[in-house]
């Protein structure tokens, strides 16, 4: 299997944590792509034609993309403790974890793209700050939440500590763990997980 990601990708830095908690990275060749929304990378359009990361190849050819399926893909490869609980409640709940983590990133992600890409005559200063609120209410959201994830590891638990660790690396200004104390320690906690610890991005 090949994956194509990006040191800086926090979708890809999800994938990277499932192959460390899994131990199947020995089966996959990694390869980083250097892309942005508006220069795409020719291999990794080829097999995703949303150009976007990360995307597995498969060994027959077929590509799986975006990251929540590749790590349920994943998931099903190996034999020991699942990421991806087979059966409601838990399941649904550690989905809708992900979700939400994704969620945060994805409005990170984008004003990360607004105010770093894009030119500043053409930024949106409305846009952003409503993103911004996206992510103060998740964070705000799971600071009610986290004490219920003591000794939990799945998905929606690994997701959240990614979302998180984005927001130290991209968003370190906005101190995030200013008036969530709970959601703070928990991530102190779980960053030093191998599989986290291995992938924080610098
Ligand atoms: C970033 O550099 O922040 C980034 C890179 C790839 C995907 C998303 C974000």
């Amino acid at each position: 299997m090949r994956l194509h990601t990006s040191p800086a990708s926090p979708f890809g830095r999800k994938v990277a944590v499932v192959l460390h908690e899994t131990g199947l990275w020995p089966r996959v060749e990694r390869r980083d792509a250097s892309l942005s929304p508006i220069a795409p990378d020719t291999a990794v359009c080829a097999a995703n034609p949303l150009g976007k990361i990360p995307c597995l190849e498969l060994d027959d050819g077929s590509a799986l993309y975006d990251s929540r399926v590749i790590c349920e893909y994943l998931d099903g490869l190996h034999a020991g403790p699942k990421l991806f609980p087979a059966e409601a409640p838990a399941r649904f709940e550690a989905l809708r974890l992900q979700a939400l983590a994704d969620g945060i990133l994805d409005a990170a992600v984008g004003v990360r793209y607004e105010t770093f890409l894009r030119p500043e005559p053409l930024r949106w200063p409305d846009w952003i700050a409503a993103q911004k609120l996206k992510v103060t209410r998740a964070l705000d959201r799971l600071e009610q939440e986290c004490e219920g994830f003591a000794g939990r590891i799945d998905i929606g638990t690994l997701a959240i500590a990614c979302a998180l660790g984005y927001l130290d690396f991209r968003f370190a200004d906005d101190r995030w763990r200013d008036g969530r104390p709970r959601l703070a320690g928990w991530e102190a906690k779980i960053a030093q997980r191998p599989s986290l610890a291995a992938t924080r991005p610098s």
